[in-house]
């Protein structure tokens, strides 16, 4: 299984694209957040210059009126300053929020179109990990840390024009040290992206191998094989663990580093001010003001430490969902939109398979030169070893699968001038063992669709045959079912199956050894109704039991993935080959078993 667990690193231009869509959607708060960030940083500056204007007042013998009137200007700024600050975080985490649900929203309406070939390529984990915790440090970004970068890169250019305004040469000595951070930053910011996607890496292979073992967790315990499973467990916990601590480790010891800069450019405009303040070259007010704007800087220079490390978590997130959308494959085809749920049943005339031929890798081949071609009120069945290809088969049929060009056509329709939705409409698909959610008996064959009269409920697991074991549930079809239908028999779960595939409007019925877990006589009326039911549509049933196919009106024998005996079962006996031997041991063994 190839698994993008890990993703490249993309350019910001990328990054930016990717993002660009959403932050343009929430353009309005995200404004007005930031105009208020302005504005409240701006209002900030007034407190250390009122003090200014204090202290000068003082040593020039000023009256007590204008001390006043610098207090109430203080703290009017300070109280407008905060009403600000509330709404800027609202407005800006609100958008984030907002763009957080768009994205997971569009993340999983882009994975519910792709075709099974790109599951088949993933891991359940890495994906609930790309849609949960990735978007998670996206947010995380887009709301306080920007905000938080806002204000610094506010503060900052603010602080510099006020301390320019009290002295040229103060500004020179206060923000002299931190001229070196952008290159500690830049050096340090690629580090940490390092770690980051090392974190990630390891986050989405322990989600992965969770979600693997609790959900074969009756095989494991089956086995007796919790032991081997614990340890792996371990050491991929170990792993997250190893690769968190290098980040706090480094966290804990640059950060702080940094902010010591800024302390020293304080002191070093306090030593170089209160010089100047000697030799009269400036008031005492001002070298305080100065102060007073340096050490405002502090607690947002720290905090940046904070903000470096969460952008470098968002960009690995950000890659790791660019790559995901990357790794999405197209559909098959959408040549025209998809019919609405109100569309009619979709009519059937017919089928033809020309030469089709399949291989999973590019390379082994799976299927090869099949063809045959089924008119309505047609059956057929499909028998075969094991790994012959039957599944691979019907999934193409049903349009899981993209199928070479010209092999496929449906209604006098080739496979590509017919959309994905449109064709798979014309198909229900009963699997071997149909994946049952947790919900009742009825949400399950429902499974999101409608009951029209006479096809209800009651009425398709009637001709299914699931309504006799019903005596067996307890509030009968509105009885729960544990994770994947774990309280039903493999029968009754097929059977479960089987009725929701009925319940589908679909002409052609697709079964993959669905009655397979039934006993004979279940098998046979099932087989029954099902014959009736699809008079007028078609049926197609692939299984090992030569029982389920022999009425069918024609039986492929696949080896190998290509046909080698076709024909009515009648024919198929005459021939006397694989499938006329394989029948004869399947009698044998039924007339065993009777005795
Ligand atoms: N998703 C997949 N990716 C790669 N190879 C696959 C995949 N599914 C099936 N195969 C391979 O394709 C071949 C045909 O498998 P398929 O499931 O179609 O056989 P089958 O006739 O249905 O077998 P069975 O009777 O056991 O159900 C097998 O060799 C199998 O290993
Ligand atoms: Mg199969």
């Amino acid at each position: 299984m190839v698994s993008p667990v890990s993703a490249p690193k993309k350019t910001f231009a990328e990054r930016w694209t990717y993002l660009r869509p959403y932050l343009w959607e929430h353009r309005v708060p995200i404004f007005w957040g930031w105009i208020f960030v302005v504005v409240s940083t701006a209002l900030d500056q007034v407190s250390p210059w009122m003090v200014k204007v204090i202290l000068d007042s003082l040593q020039s013998g000023s009256a007590m009126p204008k001390i006043m009137q610098c207090l109430a200007v203080i703290v009017a700024v300070t109280l407008v300053s905060a009403i600000l600050l509330f709404y800027q975080r609202l407005w800006v985490i609100q958008a984030s929020r907002q763009m957080e649900y768009s994205l997971r929203k569009d993340l999983f309406a882009g994975l519910m179109v792709q075709p099974k070939a790109f599951f088949d390529r993933q891991t359940v984990g890495d994906l609930m990990s790309r849609s949960t915790n990735d978007l998670d440090r996206i947010r995380d970004m887009i709301g306080p840390v920007v905000l938080h970068l806002a204000r610094m890169g506010c503060l900052l250019i603010f602080t510099a024009v006020c301390i320019f305004l009290l002295h040229p040469k103060l500004l020179l000595t206060g923000l002299l040290p931190s001229l070196v951070m952008p290159i500690a930053a830049n050096i340090f910011l690629k580090k940490m992206y390092a770690h980051f996607g090392g974190i990630q890496k390891n986050l989405s292979a322990l989600n992965a191998y969770v979600q693997d073992t609790l959900s074969g967790m009756q095989v494991v315990k089956g086995f007796g094989r919790s032991q081997p499973f614990e340890e792996k467990f371990r050491g991929a916990s170990e792993e997250l663990r190893k690769s968190s601590l290098r980040v706090a480790l480094f966290n804990a010891s640059i950060w702080p580093a940094i902010g010591v800069l800024g302390v020293i450019g304080v002191a070093f405009s306090a030593w170089y001010g209160g010089r100047m303040v000697i030799q009269n070259q400036i008031t005492l007010g001002t070298l305080s003001a100065a102060i007073l704007y340096l050490l405002r800087l502090q607690f947002p220079l720290i905090g940046l430490g904070w903000v470096a490390s969460m952008v470098q978590r968002a960009n690995v997130s950000i890659d790791r969902l660019i790559h995901l959308k990357d790794s999405f494959l197209a559909p098959v085809h959408r040549a025209s939109p998809p019919p609405s749920s109100t569309s009619t049943t979709p009519e059937f005339e017919s089928l033809s398979v020309r030469s089709l031929g399949f291989s999973y890798d590019g390379k082994t081949p799976v299927l090869d030169g099949i063809s045959f071609s089924l008119e309505r009120g047609g059956s057929l069945g499909i028998v075969g070893p094991t790994g012959c290809g039957k599944t691979t088969l019907l999934h193409l049929l049903c349009g899981l699968y993209p199928p070479p060009p010209h092999s496929l056509n449906l209604n006098g329709r080739e496979r590509a001038d017919v959309s994905d939705e449109d064709w798979r409409q014309h198909f229900s698909y009963a699997p071997q063992d149909g994946f049952l959610f947790s919900t009742t008996i009825r949400e399950n064959i429902l499974f999101g669709g409608d009951e029209k009269p006479p096809m209800t409920v009651e009425q398709v697991a009637d001709w299914a045959g699931l309504s006799r074991d019903l005596p067996q549930f307890p509030n009968g079809y509105e009885s729960m079912l544990g994770e994947k239908g774990i309280n039903l028999s493999g029968g009754q779960r097929q059977r479960v199956g089987l009725s929701r595939a009925l319940l589908s409007p679909a002409p052609v019925l697709c079964l993959d050894d669905t009655l397979s877990a039934l006993d004979a006589e279940t098998e046979e009326v099932v087989l029954e109704n099902l014959r009736r039911l699809f008079r007028q549509r078609c049926l197609i049933i692939a299984a090992h039991r030569y029982s389920a196919v022999m009425h069918c009106d024609r039986i492929l024998y696949l080896d190998r993935g290509r046909i080698v005996e076709q024909g009515t079962h009648e024919e198929l006996l005459r021939l006397n080959g694989a499938y006329a031997a394989v029948w004869e041991k399947q009698r044998l063994s039924e007339s065993l078993e009777t005795v």
